[in-house]
């Protein structure tokens, strides 16, 4: 009941400066958000890799609203990027984009948001790593799998997300669970309506396992972003059925979210990448973690509240 109203919240400027100046928000955005520099989450890569954890960072920002602001985007990535290669972890550390934060959605926002981002493919293959397209509401994935394919001609490691709540997505991942291609399954995160997504957690369950399979069978490479155990457990079975070796797949979780666990797979033989988002314009990925797990909120409203 709360997640949409919560996710309504998410877009809205009027909520962003209530939350943002909330006395306590600081706090519980740290749970999720390590740092607001390259200097503060550099230490947190670190520390991920000397725990046999691999890393997707995603500097957080979304729905900029000119053409300086997607360019400060892609520099944001580029000095992410020059700070990586001295580290030398090659794909242990990925970079995660979200196109809106390109400039996507401003005038001829396709084609600024593909110029914008490719330098940082370019600049991310040359330290000998890659970069996963992240998935944001329906209406922007034409544009983003138009993106990926144009990207892939020349950087076929760059990967791309596709959400299971979506009816489209059983008919996505056949096309893309080919070539290996890099694809990333999440249950998805946006405010949906009914004529594109399923509402139920049920059905949006089966669907990620439907398309799991798919992934699982076909010629790319998956990437299994989900905290649910059930989920967990069925795609290593799904992977050991599809005859796929450990190092043939991955597992992917939020910084924050279900830690030991990240540990476990890893410790597991598993590859465990931790997506882990950091910079100043938290506002819309820390909402969507609220409306995720409603017990956040009560935890984010005592914070505040005894401050
Ligand atoms: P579910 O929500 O059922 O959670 C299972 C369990 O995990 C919960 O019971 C709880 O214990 C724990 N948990 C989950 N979320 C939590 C939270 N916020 N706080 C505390 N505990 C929590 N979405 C999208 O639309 N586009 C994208 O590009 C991405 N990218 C992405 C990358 C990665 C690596 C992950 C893991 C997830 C995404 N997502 C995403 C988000 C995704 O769509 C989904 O909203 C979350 O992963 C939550 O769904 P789960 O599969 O974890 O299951």
């Amino acid at each position: 009941m709360l997640a949409p109203v919560i996710l309504a919240a998410s877009r809205s400027d009027k909520m962003r400066r209530f939350v943002s100046a909330a006395p306590g928000t600081k706090q519980v955005v740290e749970r999720f958000i390590p740092g607001e520099t390259v200097d503060q989450v550099v230490p947190v890569v670190v520390d991920a890799v000397d725990k046999g954890l691999e890393v997707t960072l995603d500097v957080v920002g979304e729905d900029i609203t000119t053409p300086e602001q997607a360019a400060a985007a892609r520099d944001a990535y580029l000095e992410l990027i020059d700070r990586l290669k001295d580290l030398g972890l090659g794909t242990k550390a990925e970079m995660s984009v979200k196109l809106s934060m390109f400039g996507q959605a401003l005038e001829d926002g396709h084609e600024l948001a593909l110029a914008n981002v490719r330098p940082v493919v370019e600049a991310a293959a040359a330290i000998g790593t890659t970069v996963t397209l992240d998935a944001e509401d329906h209406t922007t994935l034409d544009s983003m799998f138009a993106i990926h394919d144009e990207l892939r001609k020349d950087f076929p490691q760059t990967g791309c997300v596709i959400q299971a709540y979506l009816f489209r997505t059983e008919d996505d991942a056949h096309r893309l669970a080919a070539n290996g291609s890099r694809v990333r399954i999440v249950k998805g995160a946006y405010k949906e309506p009914a004529e594109v997504a399923y509402q139920d957690k049920s059905e949006i369950d089966k669907a990620y396992v439907r398309i799991t399979r798919i992934l699982m069978e076909g010629s790319g490479y998956p990437m299994i972003g989900s905290h649910d155990p059930r989920l967990i457990a069925i795609s290593q079975e799904l992977a050991r059925r599809a005859g796929r070796k450990l190092d043939e797949y991955e597992f992917q979780m939020l910084y924050g979210i279900r830690t030991e666990e990240h540990v476990r797979l890893a410790a597991e033989g598993h590859r465990m990448r931790v997506y882990t988002a950091y910079g100043t314009d938290w506002y819309g990925y820390f909402m969507r973690r609220l409306a995720e797990k409603p017990a956040n909120l009560i935890f984010f409203a005592r914070s505040t509240l005894t401050k």
